[in-house]
C-alpha cells in the first residue's frame, strides 16, 4: 500500500507559540458544502499537504490587524518551519477581504470567495460540473476533482507570480509579477513570462507587450511535439519542452543550483526571475534566472530613460525634454516636460539619441533605411520613439517603433550601429510667452537658486579633483606600468585626434605617431566610472605583460573624465576584416589562416597558463584580434577582462561579452577561462568557413553556425563547410576538417570538456591529438540531466516532532 493514500491526513504541531501548543488535525482534502472562515485571525490553514522535501498550506493570511487577508498557497520546508511559510499562489490577487470573508465550498462544486459584505470576489465556477471534493496534492497545486478523479479546475492553470517544482507553465499560461514587495495586496505588476511557440519570453506590460527576455528553442523542422508546450521547472534546471516531447529531454534548459531543500521560482516585481531556497532558517535566493544584465531590464532606470551599461547608472533621454521623477532616485525614471500630443505633430521632433539600443528585439520593419524609420513613427501618432539599428550597410537596419519608452541601455559603437530617435514636442510661440513672463517673475527666486547651484558645482569639482587624483596615485602605484604620457603628447601624436581609426570600448580609437616615429593607436575612453573601470581592467591585465600575440598596451593618460590608452599601431586592422565572404578586402589562405589561429591560441594560453595572475579576457571575438603589416595575430581589447588568482577556479560575475561568442555556462554565472576557450571555438570556426556565427543573409535554418556545424557533423558533411571563396581552402577540406575538430572540442557545452588553451596550442602544432568522443550536441544547452522535483514518495514525520514539546 502507498503511504501517501493512507496518510491522506497529518498531525500537526501548529508552534503558535512555546506555552499554547494545540494539537491539530488536518486533512489533505476537503468535502463538499464546507465553508472556512477568517474569523479575524493571521493565518488558518485549510489543507495541508507535502513530499518529502516541501510542505503547503492553503488558507487565509490577513494583515496584522486581522483584517485585508488573501486566500492563498503556502509553501514551506516542514512542518515546524510553517512560520516562513511563502505564498505561492494566490486566488483573489489584488483584492484583499476582510476579516470577517467566506470561503465556501458549495454544494454544487463551487469554490467562492465571499467578503464580509456578501460580494463575491473571486470563484471557480465549477458549478454543475460534477466536482466531488477538493484536494491539496502533494506538490502544491489544489484541485477540484470530479466523481471520476479527474480534475475540473486547479491552481496550477492560474498561476500567479510562482512555480513549484515539478510545476508546468503551458503555452498560454503566464506567471505575472506582483506590483511591489512591500505591497501585500498581491496585485499584477509589470512584468510576465511564458512560452511561445518558439521560447520562453518574459514581457513587460505596455501595448502591446514588450518582451525583454527570450530564450529561443531554434525550429528544426521537425515539430514532433504533440501535446502542448510548456516550460517546466525541475531539480537543477529551467527546461522548455517546445518541439520535443517529455519527459526525458527538453530543448534547452536554464541552469540552476540544485536543490538541497525546498525551491520555488518566483517573478519578481523588478522583472527578475528568481529561484529561493530554504536554508538554515530562511529563504535565500539562489539564482536570478534570466541573466540579462541590468540595463536590459526595462524598469532598471524607469521610463524614458537611458542606463549606462554594466553600471546601472541612470539618466534621462535628454535633459532638454525629460525630466527625472525624483531627482535623488534617477531610478524611478524620467517624465516628458511636455507631453505628446497627436493633434500638434507639426510642434513635434525626432532627438538622436546615438548608440543607444532598446531591449526588443522583434523589429516592426526589417531591410529599411534610417529615414523610412524615422518617418514610420512620425507618421504614427502612438510612437514616442523609434529605434534604428543597422549591421553592415546603413541603408538596411531594423526599426523598432515603441508606444512606450522603458529604459533603453548604451552599447558600445564598436559592436553596434544602433540609435534611438525619440519624438519631443514644442512648445507653441503662445506657451513660451506665457513660460518667458513666468521666468522673469521669478527671477529673485532664481539668483537665490542660481548661487545654491553654484557652491554645488564648486563643491563637486573640488571634489573630483581629490578623486582623480586618488585614482592616478592608485595607477602610478601599480607594479611595472608602461609609461604615463602627458595629454599634450597625445595631441601631437595624433595632430589633435584627426586621424580616427574607428569607434571603440566606450570611445574612439586614433592614429598618430610619436617623435621617434612609432606609429600608435590612441583609444580615448570617455564617460563614467564603468568606463574607468574598464580602462583599469585594461591597465591592469596588460599593462605589465608582454607577449608576442597580445597587443602592446605603450602606455597611458589620464584627464578628468578622459582616459587614453596607447598601444603599438596594427596596420591590418582587426580580423574581421578579413574573413567573412561578402566583405573581406582579401581572401586569406589557408597557411595564413592557420598561423592567425595558433597566434590567438598562444595569446590565450600565455593570459590564461603563464600570467603572474590568471586572466581571463571574457570577450575574444574577431574584432578584438589585431593584425599587423606581417598577419600576425594579437589578441587586443582586455576591457572586460578579469584577473583571478592561480588557485582560484571559477569566479562569479555579472555576464558581459557578445552575443555568439558568449559560452552557455556564461548565462549561469560560471565563469572559468574555459569561456575564452569557447569563445575561441566560435572565433575558429568562423575563419574556417568564411562566415559569421549569426548570418542573416543565410536561409533561416542556417543563420546560426553552430547548427550548420552541427548538421554537417551529423550528415557527414564538414568538408562542405570549408570556406568556399577561397580555393586554397578547398584543396586542404581534410586539414581543415581536422581543424573543425578541434573547433567542436573547444565548443563542447559542458565547459569542463573543454580542452586548456596550451592544449590547444600543442594540437595546432601536431604534438597532441584531439580528443575523440566528442559531445557534437551545440545547439542544446542542457546542463545537466533534469531530475522530476515531486517526489511522490512520503517520508512520515519524525516522531520527536508528531509528539511535540509538551
Ligand atoms: C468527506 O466525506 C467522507 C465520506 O462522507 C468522509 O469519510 C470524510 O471524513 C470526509 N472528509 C472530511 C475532511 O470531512
Ligand atoms: C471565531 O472566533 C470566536 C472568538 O474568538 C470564536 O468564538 C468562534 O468560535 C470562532 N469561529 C470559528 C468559525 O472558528
Ligand atoms: C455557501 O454557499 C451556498 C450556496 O450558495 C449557500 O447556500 C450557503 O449558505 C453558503 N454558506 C455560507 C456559510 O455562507
Ligand atoms: C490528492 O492528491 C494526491 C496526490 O497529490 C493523491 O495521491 C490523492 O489520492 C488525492 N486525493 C484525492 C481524494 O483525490
Ligand atoms: C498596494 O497597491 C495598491 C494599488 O497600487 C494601492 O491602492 C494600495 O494602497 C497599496 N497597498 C500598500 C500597502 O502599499
Ligand atoms: C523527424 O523526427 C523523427 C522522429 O524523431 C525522425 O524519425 C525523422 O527522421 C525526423 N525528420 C526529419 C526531417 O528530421
Ligand atoms: C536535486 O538533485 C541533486 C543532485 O542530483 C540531489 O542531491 C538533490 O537531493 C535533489 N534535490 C531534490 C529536491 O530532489
Ligand atoms: C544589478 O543590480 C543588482 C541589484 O540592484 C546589484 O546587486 C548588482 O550588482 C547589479 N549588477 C550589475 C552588473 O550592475
Ligand atoms: C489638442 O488636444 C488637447 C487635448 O488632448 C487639447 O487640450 C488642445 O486644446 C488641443 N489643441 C489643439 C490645437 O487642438
Ligand atoms: C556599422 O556600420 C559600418 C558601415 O557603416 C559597418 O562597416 C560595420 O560593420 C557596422 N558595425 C556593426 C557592428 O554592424
Amino acid at each position: 500500500m502507498r503511504i501517501s493514500t493512507f496518510f491522506s491526513a497529518f498531525f500537526i504541531i501548529l508552534m503558535l507559540s512555546p506555552a499554547t501548543v494545540p494539537l491539530k488535525f488536518y486533512y489533505q482534502t476537503a468535502n463538499l458544502s464546507t465553508t472556512w472562515t477568517t474569523n479575524y485571525s493571521d493565518y488558518q490553514p485549510m489543507l495541508l499537504s507535502g513530499n518529502k522535501l516541501a510542505t503547503f498550506t492553503c488558507g487565509f493570511r490577513c494583515g496584522a490587524d486581522g483584517t485585508s487577508c488573501l486566500f492563498s498557497i503556502f509553501i514551506f520546508p516542514n512542518y515546524v518551519t510553517y512560520g516562513r511559510s511563502e505564498v505561492v499562489w494566490s486566488a483573489n490577487r489584488g483584492y484583499l477581504v476582510r476579516g470577517d470573508a467566506i470561503l465556501n465550498f458549495t454544494a454544487a462544486g463551487d469554490l467562492m470567495l465571499k467578503d464580509g459584505d456578501g460580494s463575491i470576489v473571486w470563484a471557480t465556477n465549477t458549478a454543475g460540473k460534477a466536482v466531488a471534493g477538493m484536494n491539496l496534492t502533494d506538490s502544491g497545486n489544489l484541485v477540484l476533482f470530479d466523481d471520476q478523479n479527474l480534475v475540473v479546475w486547479q491552481s496550477f492553470d492560474d498561476p500567479t507570480d510562482s512555480l513549484l517544482p515539478g510545476q508546468k507553465l503551458y503555452q498560454g499560461q503566464k506567471l505575472k509579477s506582483s506590483v511591489s514587495l512591500s505591497n501585500s495586496s498581491g496585485r499584477e505588476g509589470m512584468f510576465s513570462i511564458g512560452i511561445t511557440d518558439i521560447g520562453l519570453f518574459a514581457y513587460v506590460e505596455s501595448n502591446p507587450p514588450q518582451a525583454f527576455y527570450r530564450m529561443l528553442v531554434y525550429p528544426n523542422g521537425n515539430d514532433t511535439h504533440k501535446g502542448r508546450r510548456y516550460v517546466r521547472f525541475l531539480n537543477g534546471s529551467l527546461s522548455l519542452f517546445i518541439r520535443s516531447s517529455e519527459p526525458s529531454d527538453p530543448d534547452v534548459s536554464i541552469y540552476i543550483p540544485t536543490a538541497s531543500s525546498v525551491q520555488y521560482i518566483k517573478l519578481m516585481s523588478d522583472g527578475h526571475l528568481k529561484v529561493f531556497e530554504y536554508q538554515s532558517g530562511g529563504w535565500i535566493e539562489v539564482a536570478d534566472l534570466l541573466n540579462v544584465g541590468n540595463c536590459s531590464y526595462p524598469l532598471t532606470c524607469g521610463r524614458n530613460s537611458i542606463c549606462l551599461a554594466g553600471q546601472q547608472q541612470c539618466s534621462c533621454a535628454g535633459r532638454e525634454h525629460f525630466r527625472p521623477v525624483n531627482d535623488r532616485q534617477p531610478n524611478l525614471g524620467c517624465s516628458e516636460i511636455t507631453p505628446l500630443r497627436c493633434n500638434s505633430t507639426q510642434d513635434q521632433d525626432l532627438n538622436t539619441v546615438e548608440n543607444v539600443k532598446y531591449f526588443t528585439s522583434t523589429a516592426d520593419m526589417e531591410g529599411v533605411n534610417m529615414e523610412t524609420c524615422k518617418q514610420a513613427c512620425r507618421k504614427k501618432c502612438s510612437c514616442k520613439a523609434a529605434f534604428y539599428q543597422y549591421y553592415s550597410h546603413v541603408s538596411s537596419g531594423d526599426c523598432f517603433l515603441l508606444s512606450e519608452i522603458f529604459t533603453m541601455k548604451t552599447v558600445d559603437p564598436l559592436y553596434y550601429n544602433a540609435s534611438a530617435f525619440i519624438k519631443v514636442q514644442y512648445v507653441t510661440s503662445h506657451h513660451v510667452s506665457h513660460q518667458v513672463a513666468r521666468l522673469v517673475g521669478s527671477t529673485v527666486g532664481s539668483f537665490v537658486l542660481l548661487l545654491v547651484v553654484a557652491i554645488g558645482v564648486m563643491y563637486v569639482v573640488y571634489k573630483r579633483k581629490g578623486d582623480t587624483e586618488m585614482e592616478e596615485g592608485y595607477l602610478d602605484q601599480l607594479p611595472g606600468m608602461p609609461n604615463r604620457f602627458s595629454y599634450e603628447e597625445l595631441k601631437t601624436a595624433t595632430e589633435n585626434f584627426s586621424k580616427k581609426l574607428g569607434q571603440g570600448g566606450f570611445g574612439s580609437v586614433f592614429e598618430g605617431t610619436l617623435v621617434d616615429g612609432m606609429k600608435i593607436a590612441v583609444k580615448c575612453l570617455e564617460g563614467f566610472a564603468q568606463v574607468k573601470k574598464s580602462f583599469l581592467a585594461e591597465v591592469q591585465s596588460i599593462g605589465s605583460i608582454h607577449h608576442v600575440n597580445l597587443i602592446r598596451l605603450r602606455g597611458f593618460c589620464t584627464l578628468k573624465s578622459q582616459w587614453f590608452l596607447v598601444y603599438d599601431f596594427m596596420s591590418n586592422g582587426s580580423l574581421d576584416r578579413w574573413i567573412y565572404h561578402g566583405n573581406r578586402e582579401h581572401v586569406l589562405e589557408w597557411e595564413s589562416r592557420k598561423k592567425i589561429i595558433i597566434d590567438i591560441a598562444k595569446g590565450l594560453a600565455y593570459l590564461h597558463e603563464e600570467c603572474r595572475q590568471k586572466i581571463i579576457h571574457l570577450d575574444i571575438k574577431p574584432q578584438n584580434i589585431l593584425l599587423d603589416d606581417n598577419f600576425n595575430a594579437k589578441v587586443s581589447d582586455f576591457g572586460l577582462s578579469k584577473l583571478i588568482n592561480k588557485s582560484q577556479t571559477e569566479v562569479m560575475t555579472s555576464i558581459k561579452g557578445t552575443p555568439g561568442y558568449i559560452a552557455p555556462e556564461c548565462w549561469s554565472s560560471i565563469i572559468t577561462e574555459k569561456a575564452d576557450v569557447y569563445s575561441f571555438g566560435i572565433v575558429l570556426l568562423e575563419i574556417l568557413c568564411g562566415r559569421k556565427i549569426f548570418d542573416r543573409s543565410q536561409s533561416e535554418e542556417s543563420w546560426h553556425l553552430l547548427f550548420v556545424f552541427q548538421k554537417c557533423w551529423e550528415e557527414g558533411t564538414l568538408l562542405d563547410l570549408a570556406d568556399r571563396d577561397s580555393e586554397d581552402m578547398q584543396v586542404h577540406k581534410t586539414e581543415v576538417v581536422e581543424m573543425m575538430k578541434v573547433a567542436a572540442w573547444c565548443l563542447q557545452t559542458n565547459y569542463k570538456r573543454r580542452p586548456s588553451m596550451s592544449s590547444v596550442v600543442k594540437v595546432l602544432e601536431g604534438g597532441m591529438h584531439v580528443e575523440t568522443n566528442l559531445d557534437y550536441d551545440f545547439t542544446n544547452l542542457r546542463i545537466q540531466e533534469p531530475t522530476v522535483g515531486d517526489q511522490k514518495d512520503f517520508t512520515l514525520l519524525p516522531s520527536s516532532i508528531l509528539s511535540g514539546p509538551r
